[in-house]
């Protein structure tokens, strides 16, 4: 039998074995549990996905629904309080179990990352010119000089700063949030990473520079032929940038479709309950945005059968959806979805709203 993974005689300049045609990224099962006063809590259930070659995925999801874990699990960042299981391949390379010193070539070389606070990320006593050419170094201790200084400079450039070799001199506090984000991700690419994971990377932000944000983060990804994972909670962020869809509640994945299956025929509720809470151009100035009801369960005590069943206007319940928990099954044309009811369900935006007032009350049903 062939194995699906590298030949081990091919590795790549950190000495990892590398399949050049496998998915980048290959996360099958991860579960990720925290200890806590409260009892254990599992932020990711059994998360499964595939991020291709250049590819853009978009990860969708609630607060609270496992987004930055699962991300924070890639890099290798959990606390020790954190136990994880499952598997996530970086081009064949099994990640999980890996020591610190074996991950950290990988780190912000091959598989970059751009936070959500870029205040908080940024050191305010170091000028960003600074802070960029040290996240070089980290990896490329050849550059120095002249010609880190030009790569700085260069890398601002790309992420549209405006007046890059002065700008390069200036403190954090010296920029507006839509500069000091794009700096963010400056940093991140400085290495021209091979998977650049971005979370909530334009939440804090304007509508006009999460545009310019997102459209940079589409322009490097060209440039770089890097793949993109976007996390948001906002499903209208990754309309314009993501080919795929992950949408994510209470740790696990209801939906994973290509972007225009996710905004056009959407199959499970709480996807669609999403989309009837964006605005849309059609609508009239009078109607009201649908919005899903209720709050994001805990999870330290999830619903029994489907978790979101409390908060479905098509739940069936008492009846599978309060009884059975439904798994993750494959649609036609790589669509899948975790929703005993979808081919019963027809998606009709314009009555969103109206579904989007229903619920079901998590008390009757135990
Ligand atoms: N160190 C930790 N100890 C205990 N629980 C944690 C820890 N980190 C995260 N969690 C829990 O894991 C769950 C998922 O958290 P996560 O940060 O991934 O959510 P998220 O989807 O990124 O949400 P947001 O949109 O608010 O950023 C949450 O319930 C959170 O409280
Ligand atoms: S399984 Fe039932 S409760 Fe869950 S999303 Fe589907 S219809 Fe709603
Ligand atoms: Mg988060």
């Amino acid at each position: 039998m062939t194995s699906p993974y590298a030949d081990p005689a091919e590795t790549d300049d950190l000495g990892l074995a590398v399949d050049p045609d496998a998915p980048v990224l290959e996360v099958e099962d991860l579960r990720v549990e925290f200890a806590t006063d409260d009892g254990p809590v599992t932020a990711v259930d059994g998360l499964s996905f595939r991020l291709h070659p250049n590819e853009t995925l978009g990860i969708v999801g609630e607060s609270g629904s496992g987004k930055s874990v699962t991300s924070m699990a890639i890099l290798g960042l959990l606390p020790s309080t954190a136990r994880v299981s499952g598997s996530i391949r970086y081009r064949g390379q099994e990640l999980v179990g890996l020591k610190e010193r074996q991950l950290r070539p990988l780190r912000g070389n091959k598989i970059a990352m751009v936070f959500q606070d870029a205040l908080a990320s940024l050191n305010p006593v170091h000028r960003v010119g600074a802070q960029i050419a040290e996240a070089i170094s980290v990896h490329r201790s050849d550059l120095t000089g002249a010609d880190l200084d030009a790569r700085v400079v260069e890398l601002l450039d790309v992420v549209g700063i405006p007046d890059p070799a002065a700008r390069a001199r200036q403190y954090p506090h010296e920029y507006s949030g839509g500069m000091r984000q794009r700096a963010m991700i400056a940093m991140a690419i400085a290495n021209e990473p091979d998977v650049l994971i971005a979370d909530e990377p334009t939440t804090a932000l304007d509508v006009t520079i999460q545009a310019q944000v997102l459209e940079v983060m589409e322009r490097i990804r060209d440039r770089t032929e890097s793949s993109v994972m976007i996390i948001t909670h906002d499903l209208g962020v990754v309309a314009g940038v993501a080919d795929r869809v992950m949408v994510m509640y209470a740790g696990r994945t209801c939906e994973v479709a290509d972007v225009e299956s996710t905004f056009y025929e959407p199959a499970h509720p709480y996807t669609q309950g999403l989309l009837g809470s964006l605005p849309r151009l059609d609508s009239r100035s009078s109607d009201r945005l649908a919005r899903i009801v209720g709050n994001p369960p805990s999870l330290l005590a999830l619903p029994p059968g489907c978790a979101f069943h409390p908060r479905c206007p098509h739940a069936e319940v008492p009846g599978r959806c309060s009884d059975e928990r439904p798994e993750l099954r494959d649609l036609p044309g790589g669509h899948r979805v975790a929703c005993h009811r979808s081919e019963e369900i027809e998606w009709r935006p314009q009555e969103a709203e109206a579904e989007g007032a229903a619920v079901h009350d998590v008390e009757e049903v135990e």
